[in-house]
């Protein structure tokens, strides 16, 4: 056990002096997030996507790591909550830090304890409103729409033990025409996550890993 932490210390030191975070994106769907951070951090001198992992066969994360040469894992509920597989998958990638880019499982309390405020989360909404279980994508478009609202946005936080309610990094807003449906609505929000969730990603880890 001993050599064991010793070995790891030894993988994290090296790691920090090659001055790189690594991170590990999650998601559950078609990943166009994932794909957008991972070219904006291709070049980058201090941060490296070193995994995605998806908990469905049928998302984008195949293709993504076919397109990008960055790894894949794919993984069910009882290797996620039941069993010490991810947690030890993101050990020997030596990540640092943790992304959901659209994953809609409720992150597990060892990946908490063992990333304490190191999981960033994006959410389609302005949280409060439209977050909690079950709101996800269309979902939240939807709702969006048929309240009527002038605004919506994204929200950028960190992730702990319920849905959609750690502590907020960065909010924006899109103006929502009455003419815009669920699907123009999605397609607002995608492009502000594309424009904000790298760079705040980036902002947040480079202050937090001195
Ligand atoms: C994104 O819009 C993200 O904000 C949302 O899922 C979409 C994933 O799109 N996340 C949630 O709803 C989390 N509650 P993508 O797979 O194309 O990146």
């Amino acid at each position: 056990m001993k050599i064991h932490y010793f070995f790891l210390f030894l993988l994290t030191d090296f790691n920090y002096m090659n001055n790189k975070i690594n991170i590990a994106v999650f998601i559950s769907g078609a990943g166009s997030n994932a794909r957008n951070i991972i070219e904006y951090f291709k070049d980058n001198e201090r941060v490296e996507v070193a995994l995605i992992l998806s908990n469905k066969k049928d998302s984008g994360a195949l293709k993504i790591s076919q397109d990008t040469g960055v790894p894949f894992y794919i993984f069910d509920r009882e290797a996620f909550y039941q069993t010490d597989k991810i947690k030890e998958i993101l050990l020997d990638h030596h990540v640092q830090s943790i992304i959901l880019a659209g994953f809609l499982w409720l992150v597990p309390d060892y990946l908490l304890k063992l990333f304490p405020n190191r999981i960033i989360n994006i959410h389609p909404s302005l949280l409060p409103k439209y977050g909690g279980k079950g709101m996800y994508g269309m979902k939240v478009h939807e709702a969006v729409k048929s309240s009527g609202d002038k605004w919506s946005g994204i929200t950028i936080h960190l992730v702990n033990e319920e849905y959609d309610k750690g502590q907020i990094l960065l909010q924006e807003k899109v103006a929502i025409d009455e003419n815009d449906s669920p699907e123009n609505i999605a397609n607002k929000i995608h492009q502000l996550e594309y424009t904000y969730f790298p760079s705040t990603i980036e902002n947040y880890l480079l202050s937090h890993f001195k």
